[in-house]
């Protein structure tokens, strides 16, 4: 698997409502965590949005009118329903729920949505009153039963200027619900533990040694694993990238406050990711108040940190399993070789942070996957987020193998 959507077909239902051109939106944050968008217009979603906007931003037809050519149509929506992984209609509008919920088929998304097997996802926007309406309530509470995931509108300027409950949510919010309704839970009920970002050392009161890690890759690696399944504490630097989604967040700043609370956390952990870019080496003495300039070179001393990562290696439990990253600029796969070794690690990702577009404060990363059964797995240049799941795909894999030897020797 590549991104947490690859290779999965989605209809998207696009129906009148005044959100309709937000459409698009919703389409551009599924495809962008790799989905193949389908979309489909109601009559009145048309009012808003055009089929041309679609299928220029899907690269897919765009079915509008069911009867056009009511051959081609009777195929195309079963053999559409079938290869769809997920029917989501966004923005939905009250008259598009009352369809869904009643079961009719009078427009394409609506047949569509009968002969579909997998889930429906339905994202509302309307009108506050006529979303309290008990009928659409109802309604909804209808699908509610029947599985459907309802996206919640968010509080917000209505088109009528009124302030109230009836916005569409986010689009890449509803792609991020899509995407965990989706996941395999493959991680579900596994404690991952992730160090991210980098550590900043202080020289003086106003002044810090750090490095140009964003904290992107652990972010993205703890996000996926969450959408996975697994109860995920980030013990983070100082980062200014959004938060991963359905994490425990415990802010840090130096390397010896990541240290103490990465530690302390391990041993409740089944899997541990260290992405962070740890200050190998910190000021002996901050100096007090603000060093002032002048003609005089300064000379300030360095003392090494301690390695969390080694030292979580160190105490690691049957059963554990640890991921290390190593940054490399030269010599790459032979080094992180030799940390994978002497870490007591699992699995390496091999970094060669010397390889420009990838790597420290980018959104895309490329390297090896070092695993201590000796296999290696070359990943291609692609987002974090799809590299993210990409390791936990070896992650899963690899920690399957080692259950099976674990209770293989305790029945010998
Ligand atoms: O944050 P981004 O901008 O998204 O960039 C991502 C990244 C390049 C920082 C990330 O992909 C990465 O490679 N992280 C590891 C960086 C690093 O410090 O590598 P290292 O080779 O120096 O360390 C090896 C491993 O030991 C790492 O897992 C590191 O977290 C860990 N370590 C290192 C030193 C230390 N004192 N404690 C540690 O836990």
């Amino acid at each position: 698997m590549s991104e947490p959507l690859a290779g999965k077909t989605i209809v998207l239902g696009i129906t009148g409502s005044i959100a309709a051109y937000k459409g698009a939106e919703v389409a551009r944050r599924l495809m962008d965590l790799g989905a193949d968008v389908h979309a489909t217009l109601t009559r009145a979603g048309t009012e808003s949005i055009t089929p041309r906007t679609l299928r220029t931003l899907t690269g897919n037809p765009v079915t509008v009118d069911m009867f056009e050519d009511p051959g081609e149509w009777e195929v195309k929506h079963v053999s559409l329903a079938e290869r769809a992984v997920a029917v989501v209609v966004a923005p939905a509008s009250a008259d598009a729920i009352a369809k869904l919920a009643l079961g009719l088929a009078d427009e394409f998304v609506y047949a569509l949505a009968l002969a579909a097997t997998g889930p429906l996802v339905v994202a509302p926007a309307m009108n506050d009153k006529m979303l309290s309406h008990p009928a659409t309530q109802e309604n909804l509470e209808r699908l509610r039963a029947r599985g459907a995931l309802i996206v919640e509108p968010e509080v917000g300027r209505l088109a009528s200027g009124a302030v109230g409950k009836g916005r569409l949510a986010d689009p890449e919010a509803i792609a991020a619900a899509v995407a965990e309704l989706l996941a395999p839970g493959d991680l579900a009920g596994v404690r991952v533990l992730v160090t991210a970002g980098p550590t900043q050392e202080p020289l003086d009161a106003v002044r810090f040694l750090s490095n140009r890690s964003s904290g992107k890759m652990g972010y993205a690696m703890a996000a996926a694993a969450a959408r996975r399944g697994a109860a995920v504490t980030v013990v983070a630097g100082p980062t200014a990238v959004p938060e991963p989604a359905g994490c425990k967040l415990v802010r840090v700043e130096t390397a010896r406050d990541m240290h103490r609370h990465a530690l302390r956390r391990f041993p409740r952990c089944d899997v541990l990711i260290a992405a962070a870019a740890v200050a190998d080496y910190t000021p002996a003495r901050v100096r007090e108040g603000k060093l002032k300039s002048g003609d005089e070179s300064v000379t300030v001393t360095l003392r090494p940190t301690k390695d969390i990562l080694a030292d979580c290696g160190e105490r690691k439990k049957e059963g554990q399993f640890l991921v290390g990253f190593a940054a490399e600029t030269d010599d790459l796969l032979a080094n992180a070789r030799r940390k994978l070794a002497a870490k007591h690690l699992d699995l390496v990702v091999a970094n060669d942070v010397s390889r420009p577009g990838v790597g420290f404060d980018s959104d895309r990363n490329a390297g090896y996957l070092l695993l201590a059964d000796g296999r290696e797995i070359a990943l291609p240049e692609m987002a974090k987020s799809a590299f993210a799941e990409r390791v936990l795909d070896a992650v899963v894999e690899a920690r399957k193998g080692k259950g099976k030897r674990r209770r293989k020797r305790q029945t010998l």
